[in-house]
């Protein structure tokens, strides 16, 4: 029998990091353009959702938790709207930074498709701000994350590479390294930033990015718990936990077996849309781990959150109920052999 899942409407939690806007734009074929050999579309609905540190709060939120959100936003109509959208779901924003001068990350994707079929991205285009987050936004989230500090159950690093996890930041962190309350990385390019916290949930190209390594030789599974294990040594973090996308995830630690503990992807539906899944996976494991779940469970737990959500069109949330659902399905971890 499958443990039960715990209450996480006991937790709150501080989530530091890059806030995106993700905007889809919907639309449906009309015809050939006459002034170049496209086609024209016809706009039928836009919506901004969360994306980055602001998907994974929301994840946080739909599982139960309190949620406050500490990152930055430019002082521009995106940013305002992100805020909004974010307050809406019942976030606390007051640890959001309105930079005067910098752009709102955002990614804006245009979705087409004949009505009633399943809509195609067509594009993406992103806009982004230019050079690193301003010190001044950096210092006060610093300062705010260390007001926040004593308060909070648990903190989420999710970093997309806009600077909001940066120095400052890890300098913040310093005095809590090993301390009293769970810290767990998603990271882009920060895992040499941050040593010494109870987890990070790189992917393989992450890994392989900190690891100086070709991320196609980490499809080996000796090579990746070489590596895995070489880095998580090296940065004093307890846990691993290396997400593989549409092959599950491997969790490496000092309980954990030498190759690691593998787990295969949830979910029979079709899945229709990936991103978002690693911060949804990210969010799930910390959770777990502040309600005390053992990794290898709170492994589980993260990855039946991600498959429920790559089966939702766009950056998606899986509520406690989706979960207790999933996880009656899910798959066990089991230890990676491997023969010779
Ligand atoms: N195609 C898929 N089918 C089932 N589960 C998936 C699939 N893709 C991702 N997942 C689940 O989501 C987890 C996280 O996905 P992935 O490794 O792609 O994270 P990521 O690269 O950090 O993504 P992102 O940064 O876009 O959120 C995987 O470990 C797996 O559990
Ligand atoms: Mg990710």
């Amino acid at each position: 029998m499958s443990e039960p899942l715990p209450d996480f409407s006991h937790y709150e939690v501080a989530v530091v990091g890059d806030l995106v806007a993700d905007r889809y734009v919907h639309a449906e074929p009309a015809r050939v353009s006459r002034e170049a050999p496209v086609l024209v579309l016809r706009w039928t609905g836009e919506e901004l959702r969360p994306g980055g540190a602001a998907n994974a709060a929301r994840n946080l939120r739909a599982l139960g938790a309190r949620v406050r959100v500490l990152g930055c936003v430019g002082r521009d109509a995106v940013g305002r709207e992100l805020l909004e959208v974010l307050e809406r779901e019942q976030l606390d924003v007051s640890g959001i930074e309105s930079l005067p001068g910098w752009t709102t990350p955002t990614k804006t994707r245009v979705l087409a498709a004949e009505p009633r079929r399943t809509p195609q991205q067509v594009f993406r285009i992103d806009r982004e701000p230019v050079g690193p987050l301003p010190g001044p936004g950096a210092e006060r989230l610093a300062i705010r994350l260390r007001e926040l500090l004593g308060k909070v159950d648990a903190v989420l690093l999710s970093d997309y590479d806009y600077g909001a996890i940066g120095a400052d930041c890890a300098q913040t962190l310093q005095v809590l390294r090993r301390g009293p309350i769970p810290i767990v990385l998603d990271p882009r390019h920060s895992l040499e930033l941050m040593p010494g916290l109870l987890a990070a949930t790189p992917n393989l190209e992450e890994l392989a990015w900190a690891a100086h390594c070709d991320p196609r030789r980490l499809a080996d599974p000796a090579e990746l718990a070489r590596v895995a294990n070489a880095l998580r040594e090296r940065l004093g973090h307890r846990h691993l936990l290396v997400t593989q996308g549409n092959r599950g995830m491997t969790l490496f630690g000092v309980d954990q077996p030498a190759l690691g503990l593998h787990v295969e992807p949830c979910g029979s539906e079709a899945v229709v849309d990936v991103s978002g899944a690693g911060d949804t996976a990210a969010a799930a494991f910390l959770l777990a781990l502040t309600a005390r779940c053992a990794a290898p469970q709170a492994m589980r737990i993260a990855n039946a959150a991600a498959g429920v959500v790559v089966m939702k069109s766009g950056t998606a949330v899986c509520d406690r109920a989706e979960l207790t659902a999933a996880l009656a399905a899910a798959p066990a971890p089991r230890e990676v052999l491997v023969h010779s």
